[in-house]
């Protein structure tokens, strides 16, 4: 049952001290949303408001998210939302290298648990490591190269469609984004699952 083994899961990465974050951190935040799900958002890691209450993009990115799930029609409780590091970063700096191989393999058995057939990757970080993870690699490019466009890859239950995308925190600091994520989050209303 994917929600039995999602609740394994979520025990067992709210148990990790395999790398540093596990001791700074307030709360693990695995992500939240539905098992069933033929999509999924993956982010880079939470930052503090998701520290504090132990969900993923509750914060000021997260209310974003909101806006731009809503273009695409899609409803935050119909979708699995989460991210390559389940804890906090300190200062949300960037996350290192050795934080993101000793964190995904948390990610690829999500990925197993929910079989999403559309993947929408928020940002280089996540961007990056589900290319790679599904023989993209050569394709790998900047996200402000990428966004928008839609890779696709063999998976054992079929094929999974990869769409990059630009990271919700953006707009934050740049308002102008929100167009060219807007144009993104309009094609997935399109796009079957
Ligand atoms: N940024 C992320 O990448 N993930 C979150 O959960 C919040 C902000």
């Amino acid at each position: 049952m994917p929600s039995e083994e999602i609740q394994t899961l979520n025990a067992e990465i709210d148990a990790c001290r395999k790398c540093s974050l596990g001791n700074s951190r307030l709360n693990s935040v695995p992500g939240e949303g539905s098992f069933n799900s033929r999509v999924m958002f993956v982010g880079e890691a939470p930052g503090a408001t998701e520290d504090s209450q132990g969900r993923p993009f509750c914060g000021k990115a997260g209310g974003v998210l909101d806006e731009l799930l809503a273009i695409a029609n899609l409803k935050r409780q119909e979708v699995f939302i989460c991210n390559i590091l389940k804890c906090r970063p300190q200062n949300n700096r960037n996350p290192h290298e050795t934080e993101i191989q000793t964190c995904t393999p948390y990610l690829d058995r999500q990925i197993e648990i929910i079989k999403p057939s559309l993947l929408c990757c928020l940002g280089n970080f996540a961007a990056s490591y589900t290319m790679k993870k599904f023989g993209l690699g050569a394709k790998v490019q900047g996200i402000t190269k990428i966004h928008g466009n839609i890779f696709i890859a063999p998976v054992s239950y079929g094929k999974i469609k990869i769409m990059p995308l630009l990271h919700p925190a953006v707009v934050t600091y740049d308002r102008n984004k929100m167009a060219t994520l807007k144009e993104d989050f309009l094609q997935l209303k399109n796009i079957p699952k």
